[in-house]
Parts: structure tokens; sequence; C-alpha cells
């Protein structure tokens, strides 16, 4: 393994169940970090590299089938390997990884992962193994309701992949004593969670479009909590009328303390859709300690990406949030700065 000159990089685990927003999550973080991403299997940019832990998987698919294993289930997982390149990545040392080939499920060849200033390990189980969890530096959990999940896998798997509602309910199914006992439970103890859930403005929504999102902050951390007007106060806001335009079902902010398991934490949530993302900058003027660089960061980064998924509700902004987080984490750790990135 060879060693660079980065010196203290910074590991973020980030864990969802799959198809929950991860990489979508992600690409809104490298616009906080500035990252120009390389081609090739992991997305290796000249800051920031994104790590699938997908790519420990013991066994390809056949000899998951075999074996009658998840890829959910520890056992079809190397946490060994896993926590070895991790920790080789934090001393700064290249490593060869591993690359599970999603298309043919089988393992393809190694691919040479140098050092990062941000190295981010994302999949099903970045906070499962003590050691692995002890690694890292900031941890994130996205928490899809199953009302949201099955709406967005219906989204991507039967609109773009061409599979069956039953056949996504059954996969959900199938899945969900492993996502159970394995993946969910990393939630508990995280530095951020971001919930997903139905909206509360329209009664009986069947649609699951419109989304309440939930950021739980714990407390006890390096950086403080994001709040809205004043800290350690319940709050709920509708900022529909003369500044911020609304269509239907609007907008409702809610910011409070809270428990979460062990840990005491404050709630921000956001329930429905942005009209126009420009006067979020309205919104931004009433959030305190977003850990941004100037006046209307926040609005900026949202502005960046209008299209992406999420851009117009609760789960964009939640998202430049966490990432401005992740941001004021790195420059504590490394006791460096990262310059504000131009929309
Ligand atoms: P993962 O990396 O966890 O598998 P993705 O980021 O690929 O998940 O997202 C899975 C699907 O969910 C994609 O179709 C994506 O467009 C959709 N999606 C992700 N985030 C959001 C969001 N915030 N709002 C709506 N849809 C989303
Ligand atoms: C799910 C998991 C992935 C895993 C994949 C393997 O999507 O979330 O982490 O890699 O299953 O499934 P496959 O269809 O490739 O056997």
């Amino acid at each position: 393994m060879a060693s660079s000159n980065i010196e203290k990089p910074m590991i973020i685990g980030v864990a969802a169940d799959s198809g929950c927003g991860k990489s979508t999550f992600l690409r809104r973080v490298s616009g906080i970090f500035g990252t120009k991403v390389s081609q090739g299997h992991t997305p290796q940019g000249d800051f920031m590299t994104v790590i699938c832990l997908d790519d420990f998987h013991t066994q390809d698919r056949k000899g998951r089938a075999a074996a009658k294993v998840t890829a959910l289930d520890p056992v079809a997982n190397n946490f060994e390997l896993m926590y070895q390149m991790c920790k080789a990545l934090k001393e700064g040392k290249s490593v060869m990884k591993p690359i599970y080939n999603h298309e043919t499920g089988k393992i393809d060849p190694p691919e040479l992962i140098n050092p990062n200033h941000v190295i981010v390990v994302e999949g099903l189980h970045p906070m499962y193994d003590a050691r692995m969890k002890e690694l890292l530096d900031f941890t994130v959990y996205l928490d899809l309701s199953d009302e949201v999940k099955i709406a967005w896998k219906i989204q991507r798997d039967m609109a773009e992949r061409g599979h069956t509602l039953d056949n996504i309910l059954a996969s959900i199914e199938s899945r969900r004593p492993d996502f159970e006992a394995y993946v969910d439970p990393q939630k508990r103890d995280v530095d951020m969670v971001m919930q997903i859930l139905p909206t509360n403005l329209i009664p009986d929504d069947t649609e699951k479009k419109v989304l309440r999102v939930r950021l739980l902050q714990k407390e006890d951390t390096d950086v403080d909590a994001v709040y809205l007007y004043d800290e350690g106060s319940t709050i709920d806001w509708v900022p529909c009328g003369k500044k911020l335009t609304c269509g239907y079902p609007g907008i409702k902010f809610h910011y409070g303390p809270d428990t979460y398991f062990d840990n005491e934490v404050s709630v921000l949530e956001v329930d429905g859709n942005f009209a126009k993302l420009e006067e979020m900058i309205y919104v931004e003027t009433h959030l305190n300690n977003t850990s941004t660089k100037f006046y209307g960061e926040m609005t900026q980064q949202l502005l960046k990406n209008p299209n992406a998924p999420g851009s117009s509700n609760g789960t964009g902004l939640c998202q430049v949030l966490i990432a401005l987080k992740m941001r004021e984490m790195y420059e504590k750790i490394t006791g460096r700065k990262v310059l504000p990135r131009a929309a």
C-alpha cells in the first residue's frame, strides 16, 4: 500500500436500504465539497471518494442464491476487509478494493483507490461492525417509511426497469427480516437521521409524492444543530404568505427537542413543497447554525441542481444542511478550510 501526503482524511458513513436516495444525496454532498468526479466504478474526485460497500460482498449473486443468504445478511459481507481498507485509507494509504458488478452479479478484478481528503462509505452496513463504526467521523442514516420506499421503488423499478408491482412488493417483503435485523438498527446512534415520510398536509394522500421530512440531529456532537428561530424552543411555522409563494398543499415547518432511542436530538421538520426555489433565501434567513460560509449559500446550493430529486421539498433542503455539517466537521477535524463553491 503506497502512502500519500493527505493528512487526516475524514471518513463519513451513509447508511440506508437500497433505493433510498444515497447516491442522490451524495451528489449534493459532492456539490458542497466541489468534487470533480473521475470516470470508473468508484467515483474518485479531487477531494472526495465515494466507496460503495456492495463491493465487499463475500459471494457473487449465484453464490448468495445457493447459500440462501441476502446481500443484507452480514455473512454476505466481508467486514474484516472493509475495516482494513477503510483504516488504510484513513492512514493516507492506497488500497486495491474489490468490485461487485451489479450488472453481472459477479465480483470483478479489484481497482486502485487512492487516499483522499474525504472518503464516504455508503451502503447497507457502514456502521454495523463496531470497528468500522469507530473509524467513522460522521454518520448519516436515510430512513424512508415503507410507503415512501414503495413509491420510489415503483417510480424507479416499474417505470424505468419494467418490474411489476407484485415483484416490487415481494422483493421488499423478502428483504424485510434482514433489513430489520441488520440495517435499520444502525439508525439508533448516528449523527444525523433523515426521516422521509408521507405528508400530513393532504388527508388520505395515496400518491406519496408530497413528503414530510424530519432531520434528527444528535445534540452531543462536534457540530451544532440547525435550528429555527429560537434554539431549544418548540416552534411550528407556516411561512406561506407575502414572502414565500406556496402552491398546493403548501409548506409547514416544525422545530423542537426530542429523544431518539438513547439520544437527545433536535428535530427540524419540513412538510410539503416549495413553489419557488429562489425564495428559499427567505427560509434560510430564519434558520440558524446552518454552517454556511456566506449569506444565501444554502439557497445557492439548492438552485445549483433545481431538477435533482427532492430539490423542491424537505429532502433537498435537508441534504444540503447535512452536507454543510459534513463540511464543518471536516474543517474541525483537519483544521483546514474548504472554499465555498461558486454557483
Ligand atoms: P440508492 O443510492 O440508495 O440506491 P438512489 O439515490 O439511486 O438510491 O435513489 C433511488 C431512487 O429514488 C431514484 O429513482 C431516485 O430518483 C429516487 N430518489 C432519490 N432521492 C429522492 C428524493 N429526494 N425525492 C424523490 N425521489 C428520490
Ligand atoms: C440489493 C442490496 C445491494 C446488493 C444487491 C445485490 O440491492 O441493497 O447492496 O448489492 O441487492 O443484489 P443482486 O441482485 O446483485 O444479487
